[in-house]
């Protein structure tokens, strides 16, 4: 059954958006896809333009150009519209710190124009979900960080979005708090509600989001699933370690002639990249050529974080995986920044 709002629905579309703060490009065409119901994980370290996109998605900053379509609704024609269909948690939670945790979710149903009634039992039921019942009447002032992120979430949900933005909803949550929240995430998720959320953590993105896209200074660099860009980025390794220490010498051989490298990744063992199971296939039948009985054997996928390694030194070393080309002026200004590394650090 296909409905308004089905599982093959695109709930954010996004195409060739930019933002320019003076000189800079904050966020640099990009291009942006998300079906209904799904999690988008927008990962990129401070500076990279995620708060930028999530603001002019939720109608808060003006694009200087592309488009955007938040359920279906044109961002720039229709703000008020969009407004009424989403939700947004911010970087820094947007409570109000005089009030109680109760006083400020019932303030918001009104603002939505909800009748008293219904308002007051939205606050109660939100309150309860995010473990803040006994809390309630307590001002949020008193709150820990974690609750004030758990009422700042509850308050963007009052108007049950079907796209809900979440700017850094963990950072600075403890672990167990940050699990609560991913649960949450889950949760509304499987109800239908679409998500995009940013992060700067790896872990995050991998735990929560279907799709992610990693981007630096305004650009997406990758896109892919979790498991896409740890395979297609910072790839497979294989790593052996033969019966007998004699032997490791010829595995080095064998390694270097069948996957151009091999890495002592521990005492006794060694490790190279496997791009494909054809890879692994020729390896085993050198290495049953040269007669090497092998103790150990294993594959590993590289994490999220490698792979963002592996992107950041591309990038330093001055190629972009999977950027589209450059136009001239744009070029100069890119060749300055990977110029100065240290700069973008500091921020
Ligand atoms: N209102 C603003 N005025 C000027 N520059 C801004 C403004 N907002 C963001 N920027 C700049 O745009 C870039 C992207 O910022 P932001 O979207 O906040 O990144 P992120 O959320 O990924 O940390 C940064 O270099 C930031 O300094
Ligand atoms: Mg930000």
């Amino acid at each position: 059954m296909k409905t308004e709002n089905g599982p093959d629905e695109i709930a954010i579309q996004v195409s060739g958006l930019v933002k320019r703060f003076g000189e800079q490009t904050a966020v640099d065409h990009v291009d942006l896809a998300v079906p209904t119901g799904s999690v988008f994980g927008l990962l990129g370290p401070n500076g990279a333009g995620k708060t930028t996109i999530v603001r002019m998605l939720s109608t808060l900053l003006r694009p200087d150009g592309g488009h955007a379509l938040v359920a279906g609704l044109d961002v720039m024609a229709h703000p008020q519209a969009v407004r009424r269909v989403i939700g947004l948690t911010g970087q820094f939670a947007a409570v109000d710190e005089t009030l109680s945790g109760y006083e400020n979710i019932y303030m918001i149903g009104r603002l939505l124009d909800m009748p008293a009634k219904d308002a007051k039992r939205r606050a109660e039921e939100l309150l309860l979900t995010f473990g803040l019942a006994e809390d309630a009447r307590k001002p949020a002032k008193q709150y820990s960080g974690g609750m004030r992120r758990r009422l700042d979430l509850a308050a963007s949900l009052v108007g049950r979005p079907r796209v809900l933005f979440l700017d850094e909803p963990t950072t600075g949550l403890d672990p167990a708090r940050r699990n609560d929240l991913w649960d949450i995430v889950r949760e509304l998720s499987q109800s239908g509600t679409t998500v995009l959320l940013t992060t700067q953590y790896m872990e995050e993105a991998e735990a929560l989001a279907q799709d992610i896209a990693v981007m630096d200074r305004g650009r997406f660099i990758a896109r892919g699933t979790a498991e896409e860009l740890k395979v297609r980025i910072a790839g497979r390794t294989i790593r052996l370690r033969p019966m007998a220490a004699a032997d490791l010498p010829v595995l080095r051989e064998v390694l270097l002639d069948v996957l151009g490298s091999a890495d002592e990744s521990a005492p006794g063992t060694l490790a190279g990249p496997v791009s494909d199971d054809a890879k692994v296939a020729a390896l085993l039948a050198a290495l049953a050529a040269k007669d090497i009985a092998i103790a150990d054997i294993s594959t590993v996928t590289a994490s999220l974080d490698e792979v963002f390694l592996t992107l950041t030194e591309s990038k330093n070393a001055g190629q972009k995986p999977g950027a589209p080309a450059r136009t001239a002026p744009e070029t100069a200004s890119a060749a300055a920044s990977v110029a100065e590394p240290e700069k973008e650090v500091a921020r």
